[in-house]
């Protein structure tokens, strides 16, 4: 049976919708069964309107699948990438997270490997933070978290997060460091790990 891959983000200027983009056709590469889905918007449409950027990049989404329950248990892998707020994940992914209670109660939620990626305005605005704090909750759900370390040597040539592949976003919405291949490699990695995991379950 092929290994499930979610990969699920948040992104309000398109950065880690490209990622995320990044991510699946890496995952895909690999042979196996791939969603790529969006953690729900609940900001106010004032707030969206306020950033042109914004409001353009949740029209140009609006037909990406939102993320739901059934995806979370479906998956053996995960793939997150969300966009630091203050060093924290984004609320969109906490709140989805916060409606899992159940999923977590009936052990729904243990054995899934897991890696995740972040952006930021500044090069040290809180990506690293932002993956830790996402992987807190992974280790309550007893997840298997499959960061990238310094495994491949593109580690050194993409800002060398080794928690998970990171990036800096300028004022134009330009990514600052080359982090495709470093999004790749992770992919490929978190798909090749819930491979080992799910072979050694049967
Ligand atoms: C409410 C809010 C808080 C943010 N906090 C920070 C921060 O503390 N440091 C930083 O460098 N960037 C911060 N940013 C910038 C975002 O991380 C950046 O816009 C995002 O990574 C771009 O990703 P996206 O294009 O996928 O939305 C913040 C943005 C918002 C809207």
């Amino acid at each position: 049976m092929s290994t499930k891959v979610a990969i699920v983000y948040y992104s309000s200027t398109g950065t880690n919708y490209q990622l995320a983009q990044w991510a699946e056709e890496s995952a895909k590469a690999t042979g196996a069964e791939v969603k790529l889905v969006k953690f729900p918007e609940l900001a106010p449409a004032a707030a969206i309107d306020s950033n042109p950027a914004w409001r353009a990049h949740v029209e140009a989404t609006k037909d990406v699948p939102e993320v739901t329950p059934d995806d979370m248990e479906w998956a053996d892998a995960f793939i997150f990438s969300v966009p630091s707020r203050f060093g924290n994940v984004p609320g969109q992914a906490k709140q989805f997270f916060d409606t899992l209670g159940g999923l977590w109660a009936g052990g729904k939620l243990a054995n899934k490997v897991v890696s995740a990626m972040s952006s930021a305005a500044n090069a040290h605005g809180g990506q690293e933070a932002t993956i830790l704090s996402l992987y807190t909750t992974m280790y309550h759900w007893g997840a298997i978290i499959a960061g990238p370390g310094y495994t491949d040597p593109v580690a050194f040539s993409s800002g060398g997060n080794p928690y998970g592949t990171s990036v800096t976003v300028d004022q134009e919405g330009n990514m600052v460091e080359g982090v495709e291949e470093a999004v790749k490699h992770q992919a490929k990695r978190t798909a090749t790990i819930a491979g080992w995991v799910k072979a050694g379950q049967q």
